[in-house]
């Protein structure tokens, strides 16, 4: 795993804001695997003035989503299609038809997430997976504990999930406690993986993934197995990391 250290959350977004707008300009048709939650916001935030000052297009793109709750409609402004919508997709020139999220809605969940794997498939797998980590080693929503076999699937979310992003929320009730999340072998399939950590709230979890063991305990050390992973974090989230 290469690991770029920086000093803010500023410059992590630039850093990894960079890395992906020059991908994009260098395969237009580039396959991007998208994240939603804090971490990943001011990354999309450089892609858009990206987009606007240097004119990098998306319009041959396509972009599959990590995860979605289940049962918040698009329209919810917690749902991540709503967030993607807002955060980034409405101010990139790609083409709707071509991003895809997991609908939480569907009147077959299993069947959603059975033709989400498919579609991967037939974009021809990821090429660039854009990855959060929450502080109990989640990746998309596969929580401790989760197969590293497992391909997209409804999941239920930990507690300490369900905490942390009632943040989003009006109450921690309202939090759904469903999802659907892409599964961690979808996610080893990505050809190329940047995650993403700032704060000292993730010190801990980038502590276990860059030297803890590989378990299924602690989903995020599946990512040691994965021979292009660039890890992006600021010095807070590094803190415990003595040796860089
Ligand atoms: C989001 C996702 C999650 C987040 C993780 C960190 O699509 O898959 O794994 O990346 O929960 O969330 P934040 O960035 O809010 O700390």
């Amino acid at each position: 795993m290469k690991i770029i250290k920086v000093s803010n959350s500023t410059e992590m977004a630039k850093t990894a804001g960079e890395m992906i707008a020059e991908k994009v300009r260098a395969n237009p048709e580039i396959v991007l695997g998208l994240a939603t939650g804090g971490t990943p916001i001011g990354t999309y935030q450089y892609l858009i003035e990206d987009h606007k000052e240097n004119g990098t297009s998306y319009s041959k793109a396509s972009s599959v989503n990590l995860d979605e709750y289940i049962g918040l409609p698009k329209t919810d402004p917690n749902s991540y299609y709503f967030f993607m919508k807002t955060n980034l997709f409405d101010h990139l020139d790609i083409s709707p038809e071509r991003t895809f999220i997991p609908d939480g809605t569907a009147d077959d969940l299993e069947a959603e997430c059975t033709n989400y794997e498919k579609r991967i498939a037939e974009l021809g797998g990821v090429d660039l997976q854009l990855l959060g980590i929450g502080r109990n080693g989640h990746i998309a929503f596969n929580e401790p504990g989760t197969s590293f076999d497992s391909r997209t699937q409804i999941v239920s979310l930990a507690e300490e999930t369900i905490t942390d992003n009632a943040r989003f929320f009006s109450s921690p009730e309202e939090v759904p406690t469903k999802a659907i999340s892409m599964g961690i072998a979808t996610i080893l399939e990505s050809k190329e993986i940047i995650l993403l950590a700032n704060g000292k709230s993730k010190a801990e979890a980038l502590h276990s993934l860059i030297k803890g063991e590989v378990t299924e305990d602690f989903p995020a050390s599946a990512l040691q197995r994965h021979g292009n992973v660039t890890i992006i974090a600021d010095e807070d989230a590094l803190s415990l990391i003595n040796d860089i």
